[in-house]
Parts: C-alpha cells; sequence; structure tokens
C-alpha cells in the first residue's frame, strides 16, 4: 500500500483499513456468488483500445454536455444507499465535490441525508434517483419532493424488483436499524477511528423516506423498507404515469435488455442507465458493458445512454464511451474516496486521479475531445 493515492484501488485498499468489516462489505458486496461482480471488471478489462500514433495531440477537452447541462467530465457520481454509514456527512460531501468538479451527482431514494438538504447544498446541481414501492402515494410525493427542491434529473430504478441476495451482509448480520450485536461491537471495535467519527456525527439514517414511517415505533427495518421503496408490482404501467406526472429529464436506470431501453424511449423517457446495479441484483446477469453497443444500437440516438457497474479508471470511462456511452457512473470508488481520504480530500483527488487518467488515455487514443472516442478506437481479434 503506497503513502500516497495514485489509483481507484489504492483508494479502496486505504478504505479497506478504515472500515469495519460489515461497511466495508456492504459497499464492497454483490449479489450471490458474485459472479456478475467479477464478470463486469473481467468484461471491461477484456475491452482494448486501439492506439493512434503521431496526432499532435497536446492537450485535451473532456466536457460533454448532458441534459442541457455542460459538465467538466463525461463522468459522475452514482446514486448509493446508506452513504453515511462510510462516515458522517458522505452524502452531502459527495454533492459538494460534483458540484465543485461540475460533474453530477445522484441521491439515492436510500439517501442517509434528505433530499432537501442536499437541495440546499447544491442548488440545481443534484439529480434524484427514484425507487418506486407499493404505495404510489408515496411515490407521488417523493417526486412532488424532488420538483420542489429544484431537482430537474429523476433516476428511476428498475432492477430491483426483489433485493438482491447479498450473501456478505447476511453473514455479518447487517440489519436496519443497526444493532450493536456482540459481532458488530467486536467488527468496529478494531476501528476506533471509524466508531469515533459515527459516535459525534450520529447513526445513519434513511433521511428521504423517514418521514413515510410517521409512527415512532415504526423504525425502518429492512424487509418494510423493501417493500416501500421497490415493489415487484412496479410495472411499465406505473413508469408511464411517473413519466406523466415528473416534469423534468427522467432516465431509466437498470437496464440490460434492448427491448427494455427501446420501450423507455417509446415511452418518453430522455435516458437510460445501462447497468446491473455493480452486480448487486440479478447474480446470473451479463456484464454491462457487454450490453452497453447492444443497447446503444437498439436506441440509437432516441435517448441519452448512460453507463456503470465496475468502472475504476480512465480507461475504463473511455471503453464505455467508446462502446457507445454518452456519460459513466461510478458508484463504489467515490465511497471509499471518504473513507480512505475524509469527506473532502476524498472524492476531489478520485476526480482528480479519474480526469488525469482519461487525458491520458485520450492522447494515446489521438483524441483531443470526448466527442472523438468512437467505436473504431475498440480493436477485437
Ligand atoms: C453501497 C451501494 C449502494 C447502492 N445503492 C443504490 C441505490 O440506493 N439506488 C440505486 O439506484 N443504485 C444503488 N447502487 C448502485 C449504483 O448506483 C451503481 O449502479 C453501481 O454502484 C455501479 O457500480 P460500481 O459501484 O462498480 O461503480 C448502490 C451501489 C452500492 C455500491
Amino acid at each position: 500500500m503506497p503513502a500516497a493515492c495514485h489509483t481507484s484501488e489504492h483508494l479502496r485498499a486505504k478504505a479497506k483499513r478504515f472500515l469495519p468489516r460489515m461497511v466495508f462489505d456492504y459497499v464492497e458486496g454483490g449479489a450471490g456468488g458474485e459472479d456478475t461482480l467479477g464478470r463486469n471488471r473481467r468484461a471491461l478489462d477484456a475491452v482494448r483500445l486501439l492506439p493512434e500514433a503521431l496526432n499532435n495531440c497536446t492537450s485535451c477537452t473532456m466536457q460533454r454536455t448532458l441534459f442541457g447541462v455542460t459538465y467538466a467530465a463525461p463522468f459522475g457520481v452514482a446514486p448509493v444507499g446508506l452513504a453515511n454509514l462510510v462516515r458522517a456527512g458522505t452524502d452531502e460531501a459527495l454533492a459538494r465535490a460534483a458540484w465543485k468538479a461540475q460533474i453530477p451527482y445522484a441521491l439515492s431514494t436510500a439517501g442517509t441525508t434528505s433530499i432537501e438538504t442536499i437541495a440546499k447544498a447544491v442548488p440545481g446541481h443534484a439529480w434524484f434517483q427514484l425507487y418506486v414501492g407499493e404505495d404510489p402515494a408515496i411515490t407521488d410525493d417523493l417526486i412532488a419532493r424532488a420538483e420542489r427542491a429544484g431537482i430537474t434529473v429523476l433516476l428511476v430504478t428498475v432492477d430491483v424488483p426483489a433485493p438482491g441476495k447479498r450473501v456478505r451482509d447476511l453473514v455479518n448480520g447487517l440489519t436496519l436499524p443497526l444493532r450493536p450485536s456482540p459481532a458488530v461491537i467486536a467488527d468496529t471495535a478494531f476501528r476506533p477511528r471509524w466508531l469515533l467519527q459515527m459516535l459525534t456525527g450520529g447513526v445513519p439514517k434513511l433521511e428521504t423516506i423517514a418521514p413515510y414511517f410517521k409512527d415512532e415505533r415504526e423504525k425502518p427495518h429492512a424487509s418494510q423498507i423493501a417493500r416501500r421503496v421497490s415493489s415487484p408490482r412496479f410495472d411499465w404501467a406505473e413508469l408511464e404515469r411517473i413519466r406523466k406526472r415528473w416534469r423534468g429529464t427522467l432516465v431509466v436506470k437498470g437496464v440490460l435488455n434492448p427491448a427494455d431501453a427501446v420501450r423507455a424511449a417509446d415511452l418518453g423517457a430522455e435516458g437510460v442507465v445501462v447497468s446491473n446495479h455493480g452486480g448487486r441484483q440479478l447474480d446470473a446477469a451479463p456484464a454491462s458493458i457487454e450490453m452497453l453497443p447492444r443497447v446503444r444500437d437498439a436506441v440509437g440516438d432516441r435517448l441519452k445512454v448512460l453507463f456503470d457497474s465496475g468502472v475504476r479508471s480512465g480507461d475504463d470511462i473511455a471503453r464505455a464511451l467508446a462502446l457507445g456511452a454518452d456519460f459513466v457512473l461510478i458508484g463504489r470508488p467515490f465511497l471509499y474516496s471518504i473513507a480512505a481520504l475524509g469527506a473532502e480530500r476524498g472524492p476531489e483527488r478520485l476526480i482528480g486521479i479519474l480526469s488525469a487518467e482519461l487525458e491520458n488515455t485520450m492522447i494515446h487514443m489521438g483524441c483531443s475531445a470526448v466527442d472523438q472516442i468512437a467505436r473504431s478506437h475498440i480493436w477485437s481479434a
């Protein structure tokens, strides 16, 4: 482990030494035997980028315009639930870092900071990720709150018809609300720095959905949350209803099947996120990067295609752009950056690492702007 962090993997290694096992596993883990988690990485590694020689490419612009906003780089912060478990104030720190760096940030429905607080911290900047549960009144209220808070982009997650089977969380006994079982106490005792900031910052709560658990005795338990915020009954008719209610930009997150992406376009969505939830849902799913070019081919430019799952470097961002993504989202590395280096320095460092890596890759490929990264840069044997 080097003294300074030069890659997202360095941040991950440092985060592992700061976080209790239970929290590290919550972030790192995937569903089932973690086949999809591994497949995401292997499939990205297998994508080869062909360099172009002697292009006199000395500097690059990484700007990309998405949904009417010009961002400084073609990547952003994916929505992550329970983020403040990593460190107090993580949601807000990520939102502020993204705002400062002019890249997108999305707050999760399962966020540990409310929509209203985030919107106040970064006015007009944050996106909101919506989980759709069994009660349409809650969905409608979340949509209304997002609109009132000035959110303009809504990511509707569609890949949680059932909770993913997270074996690590089952083994570690990760529960909601957090219960200080002997195993949890033993785990956290070895991580005093984490424990100290948790004790001073307070146990994270699901602030955005807390109002829907009105009865004080009704503390949000994992199974209730699962039912209230994601339901197997969520279907295309409900998505169409949401489309009619939401006046802003609608993005369908968690699409792998090209036919689903076409259906999202037919319904009037402005974007899809090609994603398998970072390998946390269906453990027999294809790698997201395998489906990306197929989704792009199916929808053409009818809507924007965003991509996530396994992105860890500038090379990975370039791979996704070359295979048809308009934009890339990144989940775990942002959480690791905060665990490793703190709320301010962490995300800033990660954004710096990824931007410098992407620029380096673009120079090798002879691309002075991200728009020049194309499928012709992909080499296949
Ligand atoms: C700890 C954690 C919590 C997550 N929570 C949510 C969530 O609440 N809503 C959602 O749509 N996706 C959630 N995701 C999925 C991310 O938005 C994203 O799809 C995924 O992290 C991308 O893969 P990566 O972590 O390999 O970059 C979560 C991912 C992680 C790692």
